[in-house]
């Protein structure tokens, strides 16, 4: 079968991954009644079929934070992408670079900023958890504050959500050795993974944690190391902390309220994501297409608005973008597409949403992103 579409780089991946890695990053918390509206809410956006307009040149460059960038994508981060492939960060930033878009490095990454910084020639951006070791947290980003270019802070993980698949799958609540061999059967079902990734793909270690986390704990218990150490006390004066150590542009990562982005852009963040963690924390709250708007009316003239949630295509990318965004973020489209073909997988997913973005803009009479409002049907 040819891989053409992001539900290709899906299939794939699911039949490369152990169940247990496919699970965790495609399933949502609880129910997942918003990981689904994040899509089906996307999906009911209404574009706008405009004719005869002269759509011969078609630019969607932008600047996000000082750099021109060829399309409004960044790779968002993603827990334990290095899973998917071998080393995996480092492969997908090197996608990130070959199409001129952000690559977002998460806290929570399998390869350290030191290793992925080094894949690439250009400064990678870092997305930072407040850990309950503030002198920790402090020494981790001035290692990003040397290396990173954007600092990215998210703000909707106080406490980990509840994801009934990896309880079920094995990944999480489960500790010692039969848990153990639960998964290493998993991978024993899955060779081609096992040997690359499992094997050749080692350390798993959590990169940039590796001093307070130890060695181990890449797969073992994750949720439980996320709730025994991800600071709940954070509150908006901690934020002016880290924007007080950090010189370079600052976004904030989570949010769905208007009053919450007024609130970032008091403290003095440059950006911020509109996001509801891919429908992977508090289950029920709206879609992020249905959340955008409002918050773009208010805040989109003074502060760069990134969105993530749902966004598989290039009409999605559009969609987004007529709703409000300056940009967006990738999640599981590009972790699965790592997962099944690395980095010319990635590579080819991006190839694949910048025809769609250019199909997309040309059909709606879109020339520029500025004027992405117009192509969509309201
Ligand atoms: C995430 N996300 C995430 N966000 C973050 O700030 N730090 C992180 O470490 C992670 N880890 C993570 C792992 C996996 C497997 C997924 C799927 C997601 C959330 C991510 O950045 C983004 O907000 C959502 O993935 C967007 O939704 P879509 O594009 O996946 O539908």
């Amino acid at each position: 079968m040819r891989i053409l579409s992001s539900e290709d780089f899906a299939r794939r991946a699911r039949a490369n991954l152990p169940h247990f890695l496919y699970e965790y990053i495609a399933g949502g918390s609880f129910d997942e009644i918003t990981a689904a509206a994040n899509r089906t809410r996307l999906q009911a956006v209404k574009l706008k079929q405009r004719v005869l307009h002269d759509v011969a040149r078609i630019d969607m460059s932008t600047t996000l934070f000082g750099q021109r960038i060829a399309m409004p994508i960044v790779l968002g981060p993603v827990g334990l992408a290095g899973l998917c492939a071998t080393r995996g960060e480092a492969q997908a930033a090197r996608a990130a670079v070959k199409a001129q878009i952000p690559f977002c490095l998460s806290n929570v990454s399998v390869c350290d900023i030191a290793e992925v910084s080094a894949a690439v020639d250009r400064p990678i951006w870092f997305q930072l958890y407040m850990t309950k070791d503030r002198a920790f947290t402090k020494a981790l980003l001035s290692r990003a504050a040397e290396q990173c270019s954007v600092l990215v802070f998210t703000v909707d993980t106080p406490v980990p959500a509840l994801r009934y698949r990896d309880l079920r799958s094995g990944l999480s609540g489960a500790r010692g050795f039969r848990a153990r061999m639960r998964r290493s059967f998993q991978c024993a079902m899955r060779p081609a993974w096992a040997w690359k990734v499992g094997y050749r793909g080692r350390p798993h270690t959590l990169g940039n944690l590796r001093d307070v986390v130890g060695a181990r704990s890449g797969m073992e218990d994750f949720a439980g190391w996320i709730a025994r150490n991800f600071d709940p006390s954070v509150t908006w004066a901690d934020l002016a902390w880290v924007r007080e150590q950090w010189k370079g542009p600052f976004i904030i990562k989570g949010l769905l309220d208007p009053a919450d982005a007024s609130a970032a852009a008091k403290i003095g963040a440059d950006g911020i994501v509109v996001s509801n963690h891919g429908g992977r924390q508090l289950d029920g709250v709206d879609a992020t297409i249905d959340a955008l708007p409002a918050i773009a009316e208010l805040t989109r003239e003074t502060t760069t608005i990134l969105v993530d949630g749902g966004v598989r295509s290039g009409l999605d990318v559009l969609k987004m973008l007529g709703s409000g965004a300056h940009g967006v973020l990738l999640g599981r489209a590009w972790a699965l597409a790592l997962a099944a073909g690395g980095e010319s997988g990635v590579t080819c997913l991006l190839d694949t949403l910048r025809s769609e973005l250019h199909a997309a803009m040309a059909l709606t009479g879109t020339v520029s992103l500025a004027q992405a409002a117009a192509a969509i049907a309201r």
